[in-house]
């Protein structure tokens, strides 16, 4: 309305200066009427020459006009072909464009379409399974990849450290989850606060101390490291301060709409109320708030916290939260579950209680390994790479798969109960962790499943050879051995 009114009195002054440009009426998006000023043809600012739309003659078909213009084809002298990228099609050898110079989307399988530009060739040879699809991957299947690198960056104060997040709105699919990577500087806060939903962390780099009291008056203090993990119930308030070493930590909601930029902070809280209120709330005079900070503090710098966790153990009469529930694991001293081609640490309600719905497993897979093929009954399955690189196929019911790369910082969101695997496609060992809504964890293994079906459904189903009905397993492998030359594809003879 208020548009409207000013955009009629900027028509009825123009009138004054200059001949009246005739009113237009444009639609908005809501429907409603506005009337638009049009722009002046041809005036332009001083310096500008042309005009700024071209003649009504070139809409349409021109009988003098050429017929076509060479894009700039790319001769086979002017780029390289990727690693494996003229193997078998049927094989779907992982590419690696990564030093290949101007890569082009060629695939045996469907000919040779080259790619003239525009371009952004640094995301095409981090992402050549995009790129380069394999000859298996089809249809529609959603996004399920978000780098944190392409993540706003909220800085805290005073170059305290940072966060920044996935939700739903980066990856729409996720809807059962959202992630955080959050850094601290030395002896840096995230700020005393609470939020809605749930929140499971994973420390990945330095070590940090936390507090927290929970609705009964117990309370919690722990020192964790990289490795370590922690849970804090929804609506429980906590605190979060780096050592002098620093953290940088991994946060995962149970809420894919979460934003850590909507949480409960202390600062707000004593701004959002009354000083009288928060005088009569505390029993003192309000001059006690002259200090109160001025807008949020989230992420910002503080004193070292004493050496000793007992010098931060503060008690009331309720005690101490009881080990069954208390709010940290210390994941890092977990020995690992040791397979061929890597190891698996699992963490869910069994041990670590009080995180009742999320259960984890962080594996770590040797070059040319895998996480097997499988898919999760219960729950959607968050993920994070922590380090080195790797592929994935997500296989969505009736006939849709698609292929994406991976590499540390990157989330991964599988939707229930879409099949996947992890490849690891580089030279180092790839560790990830897996996150469920679940309270245990839980899996079906494609090679489990058929090898505890009977031979004869799985033979009249698939056609496999005596050989290879003999080779199906019956206990979960969880992680595949594989050559680090990854065009090697018969395992016959690697006698695991
Ligand atoms: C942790 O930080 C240190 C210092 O920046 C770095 O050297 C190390 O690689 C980091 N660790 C991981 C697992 O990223
Ligand atoms: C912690 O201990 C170190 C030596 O181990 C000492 O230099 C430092 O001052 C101590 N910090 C605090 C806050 O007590
Ligand atoms: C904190 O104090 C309580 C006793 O009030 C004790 O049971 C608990 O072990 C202490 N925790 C730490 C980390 O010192
Ligand atoms: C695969 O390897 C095994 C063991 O080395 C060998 O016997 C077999 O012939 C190989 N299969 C093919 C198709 O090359």
């Amino acid at each position: 309305m208020w548009y409207q009114t000013l955009t009629a009195a900027a028509l009825l002054a123009s009138e004054v200066f200059a001949a009246p440009a005739p009113a237009v009426i444009h639609k908005r998006q809501d429907g409603t009427d506005a009337v638009v000023a049009p722009t002046k043809l041809p005036t332009g600012p001083p310096g500008s020459s042309g005009s700024l739309r071209g003649s009504e003659s070139l809409a349409g078909y021109r009988s003098s006009y050429p017929s076509s213009v060479k894009s700039t084809e790319s001769s086979p002298d002017d780029y390289e072909l990727g690693t494996n990228q003229d193997a078998d099609p049927d094989l779907g050898l992982p590419i690696d464009l990564s030093n290949t110079r101007n890569p082009q989307p060629i695939t045996p399988q469907d000919g040779d379409p080259t790619d003239p530009g525009p371009r952004n060739r640094m995301l095409e040879k981090q992402n050549p399974s995009l790129y380069v699809p394999p000859s298996t991957d089809s249809g529609d299947a959603p996004n399920a990849k978000w780098p944190l690198g392409l993540s706003h960056n909220r800085h805290g104060l005073d170059g305290s450290g940072y966060a920044r997040q996935q939700n739903n709105e980066q990856l729409p699919v996720a809807s059962a989850m959202a992630g955080v990577d959050m850094r601290l500087e030395p002896n840096a806060y995230r700020e005393l606060h609470w939020h809605k939903a749930n929140e499971w962390s994973l420390i990945l780099n330095g070590s940090v101390r936390l507090n927290a009291v929970n609705e009964a008056g117990e309370t919690f203090v722990d020192d964790l490291q990289a490795g370590d993990v922690w849970f804090f119930p929804a609506g429980v308030p906590h605190s979060i301060q780096a050592s002098d070493a620093g953290v940088e930590f991994l946060l995962v909601f149970d809420d894919g709409s979460f934003s850590e930029d909507e949480t409960f902070l202390v600062s707000e809280l004593f701004e959002r109320n009354p000083k009288s209120v928060l005088a009569k709330n505390f029993r003192v005079d309000t001059s006690a708030f002259d200090k109160i900070p001025d807008g949020e503090l989230y992420i910002f710098n503080g004193t070292p916290y004493p050496n000793s966790t007992s010098a931060s153990n503060v008690t009331g009469p309720a005690g101490v939260i009881p080990r069954q529930g208390t709010y940290s694991y210390h994941l890092s001293q977990q020995e690992p579950f040791e397979v061929p081609g890597g190891s698996v640490k699992i963490l869910d309600p069994a041990t670590f209680p009080v995180a009742s719905n999320f259960a984890a497993a962080l594996f770590t897979v040797k070059p040319g390994a895998m996480r097997e093929l499988h898919w999760h009954t219960t729950s959607d399955e968050w993920n994070y790479i922590i380090s080195g690189q790797g592929r994935l196929t997500v296989y969505v019911a009736p006939e849709a798969s698609r292929t994406f790369d991976f590499r540390a910082g990157d989330v991964g969101y599988v939707p229930v109960p879409d099949a996947h695997y992890l490849e690891n496609t580089g030279n180092e060992d790839l560790v990830y962790i897996e996150i469920l809504q679940a309270p245990v964890y839980n899996d079906i293994s494609v090679a489990q499943w058929l090898g505890l079906t009977p031979k004869q459904v799985v033979k009249d189903h698939l056609g496999f050879s005596e050989d290879t009905l003999d080779r199906l397993p019956q206990v979960k492998p969880f992680i595949l051995p594989g050559d680090p030359d990854l065009s090697k594809t018969n395992f016959t003879g690697t006698g695991l």
